[in-house]
């Protein structure tokens, strides 16, 4: 798609949807749900958004546990039956995520839904303690590993009950002017991560922050085709362009939020809507609250030999450097 074309059609969604809230007779007693990137922005929103549907339990996945804790004093005013629990996670530390899907594993008795939101801009290039490129790791691995290690929890819950659990990969529409030719044409020994990784394959800016969020949709669809969706119905939402803390590094981005973003709430919607409603969405891209087709890449020749060799990496890459999260329980016969 043109950078153009791609604007234009953003102006246009910006200034004439209005998301939906859930709908009011949506009620999630007895649920628990986990959410990431939960203590501001759109993961906030979408958490209380849950909560206030009579949710009975909350993971807030959280960084820094003190404004978890904040931002779980708010919910707890629209949502106070609710038991609320603010929970460490980093996802530049394998140490954490593995910790983190670990207490999920054995202090939850039952998970029904996940929002996997956390995420970051950064417009230079910044190597995160893993090593790896800060939104290689945050956004993409990050996001990757916590699939796979919270999908057991969910899938013994949805076996129990009869009915899927559901797992929502927070994407962006950025995803569709992601510069494709570093996926495609790796240089640094034909490994997409390693030369997403190289610093002289980064351009100072938004592309590489988009091309992660190609990967969340080629992750989710990587993962779909192995998970059964009577068991785990996985999709990925953008939630528009929102006014947060995201763009707080982007000079350009006051002033597009000034006029054109949406809310935080209105973003949140988006996430809500995903994790709750369509059961026909596994494996699928939503925007503007309904499933719409991914980046034509996506179906193409190209794009789908990308998909398998960026799921072969990562998963060769989870067993090197993330021992401790015993990935193979997930990959059996890989
Ligand atoms: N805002 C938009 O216009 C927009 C549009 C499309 C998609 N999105 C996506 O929506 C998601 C949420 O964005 P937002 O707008 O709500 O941004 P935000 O307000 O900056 O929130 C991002 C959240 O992710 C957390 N996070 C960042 N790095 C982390 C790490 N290493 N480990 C654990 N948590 C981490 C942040 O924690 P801290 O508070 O500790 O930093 C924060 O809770 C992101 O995935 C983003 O790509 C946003």
């Amino acid at each position: 798609m043109s950078n153009i074309y791609y604007f234009l059609q953003l102006i246009w969604y910006q200034l004439t949807f209005k998301a939906r809230p859930l709908p009011d007779d949506i009620r999630l007693e007895g649920q628990t749900a986990i959410v990431t990137g939960a203590n501001v922005g759109l993961g906030f929103e979408a958490a209380k958004e849950l909560a206030s549907h009579e949710l009975s339990r909350l993971i807030l996945g959280v960084r820094d546990l003190a404004k978890g804790e904040a931002a779980k004093a708010e919910i707890v005013r629209v949502a106070p039956k609710c038991d609320i629990q603010v929970w460490q996670l980093d996802q530049e530390s394998w140490a954490s995520m593995v910790a983190f899907a670990e207490r999920a594993r054995t202090d939850l008795d039952r998970l029904d839904i996940i929002l996997l939101n956390a995420g970051l801009k950064r417009l230079e290039y910044t190597r995160s303690p893993t090593s790896h490129e800060v939104h290689v790791q945050t956004n993409y691995l990050g996001t990757a590993l916590l699939s796979l290690l919270l999908s057991e929890p969910l899938r013994q819950t949805a076996q129990k009950l009869g009915k899927p659990g559901r797992m929502t990969i927070t994407t962006s529409s950025v995803g569709f002017i992601a510069p494709v030719r570093d996926i495609t044409n790796p240089q640094e020994g034909n490994s997409i991560i390693n030369w997403l990784d190289n610093p002289t394959s980064f351009v100072p800016g938004d592309s590489r922050y988009y091309l992660s969020k190609l990967l969340d949709m080629l992750w989710t669809r990587a993962l779909a085709s192995r998970l059964s969706a009577s068991d785990i119905i996985v999709n990925t939402p953008n939630p528009g362009y929102c006014q947060s803390s995201f763009h707080r590094v982007d000079p350009n981005g006051d002033m597009f939020s000034k006029y054109l973003a949406f809310t935080t709430v209105e973003g949140g919607r988006h996430l809500t809507d995903a994790a709750v409603r369509h059961p026909d969405s596994h494996g699928a891209y939503l925007s503007e609250q309904r499933l719409r087709p991914f980046p034509n890449f996506i179906y193409s020749v190209e794009g789908v030999e990308v998909q398998q060799k960026l799921w072969d990496e990562t998963i060769t890459l989870f067993r090197q450097e993330c021992p401790e999260a015993n990935i193979e329980e997930f990959t059996r016969g890989e």
